[in-house]
């Protein structure tokens, strides 16, 4: 039962993406009805051999979607987006699926080099890092979760010398992107109307929803609006869901525009390298690969980077724009010496805990999210498959290791799932997780089927972490992937906060609130931790260790700094330091990871940039 359901949807997904490169049409009948009219197929286009274009995009993610979108405004400029992969699909649509996606090949598939402290005994302490390859990038892929931050978070970008990016400066670009579809949230100052991008909550709410927000107020939390004045506090999700569907940045920014004149979307094709001038330094073209053939195209004006924290650093450095001794052990000339790769900051959290219930209405599992009748009520908007990526609570606290921080900005937060990793009948979350069944059978097993439906998860997230990674080339191949070394929990604060963090899960599972389902902690211990007393200390600090995923909000590889700043790769606005004509606008450039998921500030940066670049051009018309 469990493979033929896994291997199934990875053959429709598979399927939907390789029929697309085939026939890029027939992959769009796989979205559903009813079809916003603003949404619809992107028509493929091939550019001709040294085809000039005002502005070249390398990569429709997160971040290319929206300029490709805002700088096409300007009608007089020729915009050509180059993107790697192809179409969504009925199934990347259904936001309870994420974590599924990146079985398929809408990601990537990039592993980072063996762990010291994280993703241990999982499979060779290599931990996943998905990202999409796709229109819409790894806003396909990701839980749909929208979070801005804290507006410290960016007056810290702005007290690093980067002029522009306090949180005054930038709230604005939040509120223009944005759509909100929250009706006690359309006054608020804090939101915007009428922008491309839809922030919704998913339209069903479980009980355990209830017993989370009594909890909170128990421990003396406020139910609040996580992106607005407050941010600690417990919430509902805020997510990218447009009628119980994903909303990526694609259907969002690119689709509604995709019949502009002067705008060019060539899919399937994988860039190799900018072309940068040795002599001017002048970034004036790209190479690329479409169709098993090497193409160059041109750039009057710029060449725009947005294939994200990976991406954009390994295209830089394949390009010579790098750290010097490193590209000279690549084999590669080095045209500007910068610190690509340094700054690596991600997010982990600790997912291995299942909470146990004395009502299976409450949780949802395989069996509810496979059943029929989910798949009727999706249909219709609704349902348990519009939970985004299973995610129905959120909460932002403080540690011990805030005492840094000022007061009102958090070090933790707590993500609710509606289901748990014992609940993973049919071996999908497993696989996203990179947990063996061996492993499961061993925590789990104990556990009758039923009683493995009736549990979920909380989960804490360390959104300010110390440790910092590295990436670097493996080689000058465009097809090695990176190697990528995050460092998680090298500092050992890192670890104690998230150990921290376990404990405050505990807290809020053992108040009245969730004492009304007999909530209790499954309490196997990990393998490979069972000769630490369970919940003890070290029992939480090896499990940690031993589970430990990240929540794919890698950034930092290509960081904004100001002129003279040695750490620094592009400037506060977001050229690249001694390189002309090249810009970079996605999560590579974010200086400092904010408390918060990474989608809705990689949206904010690349609206911003946007402006940027029209500001530039208005003042210096001629080129
Ligand atoms: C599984 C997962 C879950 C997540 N959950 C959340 C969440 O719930 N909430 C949240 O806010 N954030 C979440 N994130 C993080 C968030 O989605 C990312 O931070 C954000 O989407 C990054 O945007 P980006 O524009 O920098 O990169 P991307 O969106 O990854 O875009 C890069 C694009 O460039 C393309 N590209 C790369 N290299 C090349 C090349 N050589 N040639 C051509 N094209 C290329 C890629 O195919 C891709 O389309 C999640 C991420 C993942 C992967
Ligand atoms: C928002 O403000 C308008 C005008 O002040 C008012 O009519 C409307 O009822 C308000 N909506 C909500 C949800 O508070
Ligand atoms: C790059 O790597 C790929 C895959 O490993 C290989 O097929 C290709 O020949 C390599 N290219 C060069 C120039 O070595
Ligand atoms: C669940 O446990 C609570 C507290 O022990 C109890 O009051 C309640 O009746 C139980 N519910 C079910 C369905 O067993």
């Amino acid at each position: 039962m469990r493979w033929v359901f896994v291997i199934t949807l990875i053959l429709c997904v598979s399927y939907a993406s390789e029929v697309s490169q085939i026939f890029d049409f027939w992959t769009n009948l796989f979205r559903p009805v009813p079809r916003n009219p603003k949404e619809g197929f992107v028509p493929d286009y091939t550019p001709k051999y040294l085809e000039q274009f005002d502005f070249i995009i390398i990569g429709a993610g997160s971040a290319g979607c929206v300029l490709a979108n805002r700088l096409t405004e300007e009608h007089d400029w020729k915009v050509l987006l180059l993107e790697a992969g192809g179409n969504e699909n009925f199934f990347s649509d259904v936001p309870i699926f994420a974590p599924f996606l990146s079985l398929t090949p809408l990601n990537w598939g990039y592993n980072s080099e063996p762990e010291q402290k994280a993703c241990r005994d999982l499979r060779g302490n290599v931990c996943f890092m998905p990202r999409g390859k796709v229109l819409g990038g790894s806003s396909v892929l990701n839980f749909l979760i929208y979070q801005r931050g804290h507006p410290e978070d960016y007056n810290d970008w702005a007290r690093m010398g980067n002029e522009g990016w306090s949180y005054s400066e930038i709230l604005p670009y939040f509120k223009k992107s944005e759509n909100i579809q929250i009706n006690e949230l359309k006054n608020s100052s804090y939101h915007g109307r009428g922008g491309y991008l839809d922030i919704d909550y998913a339209s069903y709410s479980s009980p355990l929803q209830t017993a989370f927000k009594d909890a909170g107020e128990e421990l003396g939390f406020e139910w609040n609006d996580p992106n607005g004045e407050n941010v600690i506090g417990f919430s509902k999700p805020q997510a990218t869901i447009r009628k119980g569907r994903r909303c990526s940045t694609s259907k969002a920014f690119l689709e509604p525009v995709r019949f502009r004149q002067n705008l060019k979307v060539s899919k399937y094709s994988t860039v190799l390298k900018i072309l940068i001038d040795p002599y001017t330094k002048k970034a004036y073209g790209v190479d690329f690969f479409k169709g098993n053939k090497r193409r160059r195209v041109i750039a009057r004006r710029e060449v725009i980077l947005s294939a994200g924290t990976i991406g954009s650093a390994q295209i830089l450095m394949l390009s010579g724009v790098g750290p010097a001794d490193h590209l000279s052990e690549m084999g590669i000339k080095t045209l500007a010496d910068l610190p690509v790769g340094y700054n690596l900051q991600d997010h982990v959290t600790f997912s291995g805990n299942a909470f146990i219930v004395n009502d299976s209405k409450l949780c949802v599992n395989d069996l509810t999210a496979a059943s029929p009748l989910a798949a009727a009520a999706y249909l219709a908007g609704r349902g348990p498959l519009t939970i985004p990526g299973g995610a129905t609570g959120l909460a932002f606290a403080r540690t011990s290791y805030a005492a840094d921080l000022s007061e009102g900005r958090p070090d933790m937060e707590l993500v609710m799932g509606a289901g748990s990793l014992a609940g993973d009948l049919l071996g999908i979350l497993r696989s996203l997780l990179g947990v063996t069944d061996k492993w499961y059978w061993k925590v789990y097993g104990s556990l009758p089927p039923e009683v493995r439906q009736r549990t979920f998860s909380m989960n804490p997230v360390l959104i300010r972490p110390r440790s910092v990674g590295r990436l670097m080339l493996r080689s000058a191949n465009f097809s090695d992937h990176p190697r990528i070394h995050p460092n998680y929990f090298h500092h050992p604060d890192d670890l104690r906060a998230l150990r921290e963090g376990v404990r405050l899960v505990e807290k809020v599972i053992s108040t009245k609130a969730f004492q009304r389902f007999a909530t209790r902690i499954h309490n196997v211990p990990f393998p490979g931790c069972e000769h630490y007393k369970f919940d003890s200390d070290d029992y939480w600090e090896c499990a940690i260790m031993q589970t430990s995923i990240t929540l794919d909000h890698q950034v930092g590889t290509c960081k904004m700094g100001p002129a003279g700043d040695r750490t620094a790769v592009v400037s506060p606005r977001l050229l690249v330091h001694g390189v002309q004509g090249l810009r970079i606008a996605d999560a590579s450039i974010i200086p400092r990871i904010p408390a918060s998921h990474t989608l809705a500030p990689v949206v904010m940066i690349a609206e911003k940039a946007a402006d940027l670049i029209k500001k530039d051009w208005a003042r210096y018309p001629f080129y």
